[in-house]
């Protein structure tokens, strides 16, 4: 799994991440999903959970999608979309309503990711706006759950 993402990403940070998420007590077995083929692993994505923190009042449990990898040599074959579709199927079915992503604006609004700000979630990284997004799995699942998104200390680290 490391593997994969040091190829995907070129850089060591998202391998480290997923390492370090791996070791932290919150990390949910069924929520690291592998794409394997020709008997290897040549892709992964992880959902890892989060909180949504408002000025005041209550929390919001949600989930993050952070990283999704394909190996190069495999990618645009619908892998990444797969594991992500299933991925965010696995969310709803251990009872997350809402999945946050940091990523590429043009990639994940076709599995029903929308800019965050949308229901005023804000990320805590200072990212571009329209990269930082949110999709309900259960409708209105994210009205009124407007926040900060806090994100567990490995996140940071990278
Ligand atoms: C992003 C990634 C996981 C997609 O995996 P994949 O298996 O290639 O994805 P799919 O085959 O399901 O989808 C490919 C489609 O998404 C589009 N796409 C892929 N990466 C994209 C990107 N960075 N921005 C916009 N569109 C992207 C492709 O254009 C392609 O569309 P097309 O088939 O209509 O041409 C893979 O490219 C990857 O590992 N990239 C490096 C790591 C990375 O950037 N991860 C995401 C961090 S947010």
């Amino acid at each position: 799994m490391t593997e994969v993402n040091d190829l995907a990403f070129g850089q060591p940070a998202e391998g480290k991440l997923v390492e370090n998420l791996r070791k932290n007590p919150k990390f949910i077995h069924e929520l690291s999903l592998v794409a394997e083929a020709d008997g290897k692993i040549v892709g992964h994505v992880l959902f890892f959970p989060i909180k949504i923190k408002p000025a005041e009042g209550k929390e919001k449990e949600t989930i993050s999608l952070a990283p999704v990898a394909v190996l190069p040599e495999f990618q645009r074959q619908g892998i990444g979309g797969e594991l992500i579709r299933e991925g965010l199927k696995a969310c709803e079915k251990i009872g997350y309503d809402s999945v946050i992503v940091l990523g590429h604006p043009e990639y994940y609004p076709k599995f029903g990711f929308e800019p965050a700000e949308k229901w005023r979630i804000t990320d805590p990284f200072g990212a571009p706006s329209e990269a930082f997004m949110a999709v309900e799995l259960k409708e209105g699942s994210l009205e009124g759950s407007g926040g900060v998104a806090e994100y567990p200390d490995e996140f940071l680290e990278v």
